[in-house]
């Protein structure tokens, strides 16, 4: 099983960025749990991370040959209709994740306009959001 992970926005600043709501763990680090529950799972993990909104919707386009994909969509997730539609005609289901509860914080973060098109949605889990949703889609193929 091939599984594509996209990190959104500001996600390369984890760490550094606002540790009461994201922690301490750095992407890289965030990435080395990913990767080190594909292995135990048998999957093939890619993971990117991009700052624009061009990017996320390619790598989405681009998404072929997976079996899924786990998307934080960061703060896009509150804007963007450009990524929305990329999920909504997406090759692969879409699992969406955020590392805090955004239904805890400013009102502005309660909307999704992506979660309506993706499988579901895993929010305020810290980095388990991403193995979850991976086990989700190990299991349900
Ligand atoms: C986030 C929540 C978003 O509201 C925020 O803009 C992010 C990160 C999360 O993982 O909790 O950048 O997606």
């Amino acid at each position: 099983m091939r599984i594509l992970v996209i990190h959104g926005p500001n996600l390369n600043k984890l760490g550094e960025r606002d540790p009461e709501h994201y922690g301490r763990l750095s992407l890289a680090d965030v990435n080395a749990g990913i990767q080190a529950h594909a292995r135990t799972m048998g999957v093939t993990c890619n993971i990117i991370q991009s700052n624009t909104e061009g990017g996320i919707i390619e790598a989405i386009h681009g998404a072929n040959g997976y079996q899924g994909i786990i998307i934080n969509p960061a703060g896009f997730t509150h804007t963007s209709i450009a990524i929305r539609d990329a999920i909504e005609c997406a090759p692969v289901p879409v699992i969406e994740v955020h590392l805090s509860n955004v239904y805890k914080r400013e009102a502005f973060r309660h909307h999704s306009v992506t979660a309506p098109v993706c499988v579901g949605q895993i929010a305020g889990l810290g980095q388990w959001g991403y193995v979850l949703a991976m086990t989700y889609f190990v299991n349900q193929s």
